[in-house]
């Protein structure tokens, strides 16, 4: 587990570009936290960090927003809207295709996601944020050892 104290949104972006620059392939990542926490931003930085070009929509309304990577898709999905984890049969996705999940309000979709490499908690901390990184698999461990190895969590203050 890393705790990490995240002081302004700039803390949170880099954070998401260190989690680009370390992750396996493929990789499927629960954002938790209320709103406001930082999940999008945290999302955002991530894919601009994979090389995601133009907008990168928050996906509140339309549930999942799907971006091309080398080795697949990655899917930035919000299921704080869905009735039950049920209605993402609609959307008709094709878990093969993804190369990287990035759920937010993954509680939502409970019993209807693949199986889960990374967990990123985030919470209010004074005007900034706390991050809590939690493995639950082979490849998340190891995906947190690259990052604690990586040297650039330095910049990020241990909370
Ligand atoms: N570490 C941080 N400290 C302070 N503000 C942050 C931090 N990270 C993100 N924010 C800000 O929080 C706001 C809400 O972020 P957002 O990513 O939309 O939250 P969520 O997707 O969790 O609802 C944005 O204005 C963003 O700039
Ligand atoms: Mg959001």
């Amino acid at each position: 587990m890393i705790e990490l104290l995240l002081p302004d949104a700039d803390a949170t972006d880099r954070l998401g570009r260190l989690l680009a620059h370390t992750r396996p392939s493929p990789a499927v990542v629960h954002l938790h936290g209320d709103l406001g926490a930082g999940k999008s931003t945290l999302a955002r930085a991530l894919l601009r960090a994979l090389g995601v070009q133009g907008a990168i929509r928050s996906p509140t309304y339309t549930l999942v927003e799907r971006y091309p990577l080398p080795a697949g898709e990655a899917w930035h999905l919000d299921l704080y809207r869905i009735g039950n984890a049920g209605e993402l049969d609609f959307l008709g996705l094709d878990e093969a295709a993804a190369d990287l999940w990035l759920v937010e309000w993954p509680e939502r979709g409970a019993g209807a996601l693949p199986p889960l490499d990374l967990q990123v908690a985030l919470e209010m901390h004074g005007t900034g944020r706390k991050a809590s990184l939690h493995a639950h698999s082979p490849a998340g461990e190891a995906w947190l050892e690259r990052a604690r190895q990586s040297g650039h969590l330095q910049g990020l203050p241990a909370a």
